[in-house]
């Protein structure tokens, strides 16, 4: 089917948009198993990085997008990848506002990461692998779903009876379940710092 659609080049550019706000646009993809601690970090993270280094951040988080934009989606493996390919695009659009956006997603397949990878410039993108144990989450267990999904009361749990398939090349890895949460946090603004997607405090 043609559909007649033709992109606009605008006046005002991606450059332009990151001059104003003083620091680089990129994305930090946090994946993971359920209760791995992404939100957790994400949320770490960017309170930091708002408070310390005035970045101008987003969070999208999997609970939060799923309430609204995502609400239609379930977790068949192709309402999976329709999750993770809107989030991809909401983060280039972020990306190309000049925001930092975090993201906090199971995102459990490799090429639907890939996918959001492909969609931004060289270096923006920074996947991190929030790594636990399954045994780990499932003791943390925070919303009660893995109790569930072992008593079959929810099906398809990512790590139970659903796959997850680890990163193989990530930028960072974090063990949350070696690390503390304040120890996870140094390593991912330690990289942010070395790589020069930040500057030190201001
Ligand atoms: S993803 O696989 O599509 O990336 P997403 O991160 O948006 O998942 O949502 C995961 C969250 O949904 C989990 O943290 C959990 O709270 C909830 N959830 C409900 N059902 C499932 C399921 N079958 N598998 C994994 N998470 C589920």
């Amino acid at each position: 089917m043609e559909r007649h659609i033709y992109e606009h080049k605008h006046k005002v550019t991606r450059e332009d948009r990151s001059r104003i706000k003083g620091h680089k646009p990129f994305a930090l993809w946090f994946t993971g198993l359920s209760g791995s601690g992404k939100s957790t970090l994400a949320n770490e993270v960017e309170y930091i990085l708002n408070k310390k280094y005035r970045v101008h951040t987003y969070l999208l988080d999997g609970d939060n997008i799923r309430k609204g934009l995502n609400r239609d989606l379930g977790f068949s493996q192709r309402d999976r990848e329709e999750n993770i390919r809107r989030i991809s695009e909401v983060v280039r659009l972020f990306v190309d506002a000049g925001l930092v956006v975090l993201t906090a997603f199971i995102s459990p397949y490799r090429k639907d990461r890939a996918f959001a990878r492909s969609l931004l410039n060289e270096g923006e993108f920074i996947e991190i692998y929030v790594k636990a144990p399954l045994e780990v989450c499932e003791s943390r267990d925070p919303k009660g779903l893995y109790k569930k999904a072992r008593a079959g009361e929810i099906k398809q749990f990512t790590g139970i009876d659903d796959p997850y398939e680890e990163p193989e090349n990530p930028e960072i890895v974090v063990g949350t379940d070696k690390l503390s949460v304040e120890e996870s946090v140094d390593v991912i603004l330690g990289y942010l710092l070395k790589n020069g997607y930040i500057k030190s405090e201001v």
